[in-house]
């Protein structure tokens, strides 16, 4: 352990997926007390969660669903910090308005709930889709995906990363 985080208690959505995961043995790791979510918590594809190391100690799992306020509000009681990180992961049309709207419950969640900061994950989908900008191009913060274009390519994950941060 790095150094111990004396009583913070953080959140993360998604707590059972790829970054998620991952998120959360770095947390333990560094001290913090850490609440994760999942839609089904007692999945076995949640299971490897128990194993990290502080997990029995530091580690509880919350039923939450991005649609489903109420869930959010109750996962995200008394903590210090969110890591949003729950997404639907595809490029289905249909799961675009299911991403955005759960963002949006999440940063209100997390307001509502008194939470100190919110960190979320986005990813390179959000800066790099820009037919008007020269490829090489070093993007950074001044930079974002043209949303109209990701539409017309049919990209709706990169839409998604884009629109989140809108
Ligand atoms: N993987 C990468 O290399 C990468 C790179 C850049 C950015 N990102 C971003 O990081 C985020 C997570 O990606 P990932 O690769 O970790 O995806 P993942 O493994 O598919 O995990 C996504 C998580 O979101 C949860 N989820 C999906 N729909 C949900 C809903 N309606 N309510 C609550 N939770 C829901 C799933 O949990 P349950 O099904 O258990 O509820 C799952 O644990 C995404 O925003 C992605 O764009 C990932």
């Amino acid at each position: 352990m790095v150094g111990p985080i004396a009583d913070q208690l953080v959140c993360v959505t998604g707590a059972g997926g790829f970054i998620g995961s991952w998120l959360v043995k770095e947390l333990l790791r560094r001290g913090y007390a850490v609440r994760g979510t999942a839609r089904d918590p007692e999945d076995r594809k949640n299971s490897h969660l128990h194993a990290l190391d502080g997990a029995e100690e530091r580690l509880s799992l919350y039923h939450a669903d991005v649609l489903d306020y109420t869930s959010l509000r109750r996962a995200f009681s008394l903590c210090d910090g969110v890591f949003h990180v729950a997404s639907p992961v595809s490029n289905d049309p249909d799961l675009v308005p299911v991403a955005i709207e759960g963002t949006k419950n999440v940063i209100n969640a997390a307001a509502d709930m008194g939470v100190q900061r919110v960190v979320f994950t986005s990813s390179y989908g959000a800066v790099n889709m820009n037919p008007g900008r020269n490829p090489d191009t070093t993007v950074d913060e001044s930079c974002w995906s043209d949303l109209e274009f990701c539409k017309q390519t049919k990209v709706h994950y990169y839409y998604i990363s884009r629109a989140n941060l809108a």
